[in-house]
């Protein structure tokens, strides 16, 4: 049973915390302060995090901001044609070296004393160096810290400040690529980023928004109950069979039958005319010849989440991929970077209900994405309570049952539809990054 005991929170370990083999997790994990610091050292320097898609860097020169943790980084494509990460941080006084969003340029000046770096990072100008600094200032000493690793897997460029990581394909694992090869292998024409990030905060902890998208199929029943009972969208209970989770803490949601999702997409490629239900039947093709007879009967997938924070969703029918980058601004607050990415070669008209649907649905005034910020942030804000502390997360859900679900072929570890199996996935390898071996804080 789930404990329901006061927890001296100064003098507990991670491990009398984070309990996930009985399903229980303190609150205090979402809100203390020390807690999130060493989250920032311990998950967010140690793993893999998304930082854009290879069509935002096409050409010699462009680049795109975003952040690592609550580290802000700059990627680049230099002259050289290779893909850098950089701290955008001046390394003169801190102040950030560039302040938009994604641009061309060959050199980035820092908008404080006029500092200015290549795009590959290294510190080319100093104003009056040879007065103010007698000639003596070290310019090859004071280049923009690199981010020592950056891997692309089909045009998804992560980075990692650990020097010794696993590479990325090891990292996401083969058994989660097997499913998300899908999205990948599907664009007729490649996918690629549309329109600017969205972004807004919202005061939660950045686990539960990762933590749902990682397989709380179990809440659309009733968080977005109402959709399906204005007709919104079909019955949930038709959308998808199971869950699955897998190693490095990576979780998915509504994943269906072999045929379950052609069947959807189809059904609703016949509300846009023939123009649509040619285009899913192109992709279905497509992905016969591209990915595994299974895979391609698979045909599309639900949601998910790559630990730690970088969170999809699929729309249906439009072989989009919405991203969600749950950036941690303190233990009790997020800012959400949304992005969307189409297939370059769909019909307009996809795209264009697929724009629409994405806005309706999970944007910041959409109908789940409110749902969903509201449920984060009364969690978050009730959790900061003494008494609530006294009272573990419930986990709990198919304890004692996860292994009894099988599907020939589908790799991971599968579950049933609604389970938090993947929950508690995710909080063993986020102890397992925040605690070493024998620790006990
Ligand atoms: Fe960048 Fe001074 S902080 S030049």
């Amino acid at each position: 049973s789930i404990s329901e005991r006061p927890v001296d929170v100064a003098s507990a370990g991670l491990h009398d915390l984070v309990k996930p083999d009985e399903g229980a997790v303190s609150r205090t994990v979402f809100v203390d302060e020390a807690i999130y610091r060493k989250e920032l050292d311990r998950v967010f320097t140690k793993t893999w995090l998304f930082i854009g898609h290879e069509s935002q860097l096409s050409e010699p020169g462009d680049y795109l901001t975003n952040f690592m943790g609550e580290d802000p980084v700059i990627a680049t494509r230099g002259a050289d044609g290779v893909i850098r990460v950089m701290l955008n941080s001046c390394a003169h006084r801190g102040m950030a070296v560039c302040s938009t969003d994604a641009g061309s340029s060959k050199f980035f000046r820092c908008p404080y004393h006029g500092w200015t770096y290549s795009n590959n990072g290294d510190l080319i100008g100093v104003p009056r160096a040879d007065t103010v600094y007698h000639g003596e200032l070290d310019k090859s000493r004071l280049g923009l810290k690199a981010v020592p690793r950056v891997e692309n897997y089909k045009g998804f460029i992560f980075a990692n400040w650990d020097e010794d990581a696993i590479p990325l394909v090891d990292y996401l694992g083969a058994d989660q690529l097997w499913y998300l090869d899908l999205a990948f292998e599907a664009p007729l024409g490649g996918l690629e980023v549309i329109g600017p990030t969205m972004k807004f905060r919202i005061k939660a902890n950045w686990k539960l928004a990762a933590e749902n998208f990682a397989g709380d199929d179990y809440h659309v029943l009733y968080t977005h109950g109402s959709a399906f009972q204005i007709g919104f969208l079909p019955d949930y209970d038709t959308l998808g069979d199971y869950i699955a989770h897998f190693d490095h803490g990576h979780g998915m949601g509504d994943i269906g039958k072999p045929g379950r999702a052609y069947q959807n997409d189809v059904g609703m490629a016949q509300f846009l005319g023939p123009e649509a239900i040619e285009y899913v039947n192109a992709v279905h093709e497509r992905l016969k010849a591209r990915v595994s007879p299974l895979q391609a009967e698979m045909h599309g997938l639900g949601q998910g989440n790559i630990f730690p924070n970088l969170s999809w969703i699929k729309f249906g029918v439009f072989h989009v991929f919405g991203l969600f980058q749950w950036h941690p601004r303190g233990p009790g607050e997020i800012e959400v970077w949304q992005t969307a990415l189409f297939d370059r070669d769909a019909p307009q008209s996809v795209k264009d209900v697929a724009r629409t649907q994405m806005s309706q649905e999970n944007a910041a005034a959409g109908i789940f994405g409110q749902d969903d910020g509201e449920n984060f942030e009364q969690i978050t804000e009730s959790a900061r309570g003494v008494v609530s502390q006294t009272r573990d997360f419930n986990y709990a859900m198919g304890l004692g049952h996860e292994g009894e679900i099988h599907e020939e072929g589908y790799p991971g570890h599968l579950g049933p539809h609604y389970s938090e199996q993947n929950h508690r996935n995710f909080y063993r390898y986020w102890l397992e990054l925040m605690t070493t071996p024998g620790e006990q804080k």
